[in-house]
């Protein structure tokens, strides 16, 4: 495959409007998320662990595919506390790392740890640095405010956006 396919394939699989250029190490190569998806002003979306949608992630261990808007990302839940909101377009051809089986096209399993690209076998860490495989390209990882509880949890995920500024403690 010529490396010009490969770059239309990546950009399509990101929908990249204006960021030619850069579109196969999007994240590497210095290109910003309003270069990467500058149709799409960014969104913060709340997660309701107690709906059926995201029931799988009051499970340590599991991931849900979420796309907003454009953005295509995994949530996983990889402890108690904690929900990580990680891109899941693979920098390499371009593969879908949703959780195996959640469609005819996923390729994703999350394991030690870390996302793995079953297609090709390459894997991420949480910062979405590339631990192995065939690419050199990270992915991108968004903020997540996350409250557990026993029903299940909310969690507000920031595509695009930045999170609120808590105010001081004490400051009225
Ligand atoms: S598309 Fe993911 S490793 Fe090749």
């Amino acid at each position: 495959m010529s490396k010009q396919t490969k770059t239309i394939r990546r950009r399509d699989a990101l929908k990249v409007l204006g960021c030619g250029t850069c579109a196969i190490a999007a994240v590497s190569s210095g290109c910003t998320f309003s270069e990467l998806y500058s149709d799409f002003e960014g969104e913060a979306v709340d997660v309701d662990l107690g709906r059926a949608r995201y029931q799988d992630l009051q499970t340590v261990g599991e991931m849900v595919a979420l796309d907003v808007g454009p953005v295509k990302l995994n949530l996983i839940r990889t402890d108690e506390a904690t929900l990580v909101a990680i891109e899941r377009i693979c920098p390499h051809l371009g593969e879908d790392m949703a959780p195996i089986g959640s469609s005819p096209t996923a390729r994703g399993m999350y394991m030690n740890g870390q996302l793995w690209c079953t297609a090709h076998g390459s894997y991420f860490d949480l910062e979405g640095m590339v631990v192995g495989g065939p690419t050199n390209s990270p992915i991108q990882v968004f903020p997540v405010r996350f409250t557990p509880e026993p029903s299940g949890g909310f969690a507000t995920v920031y595509v695009g956006v930045a999170p609120p500024v808590d105010n001081a403690e004490g400051e009225s």
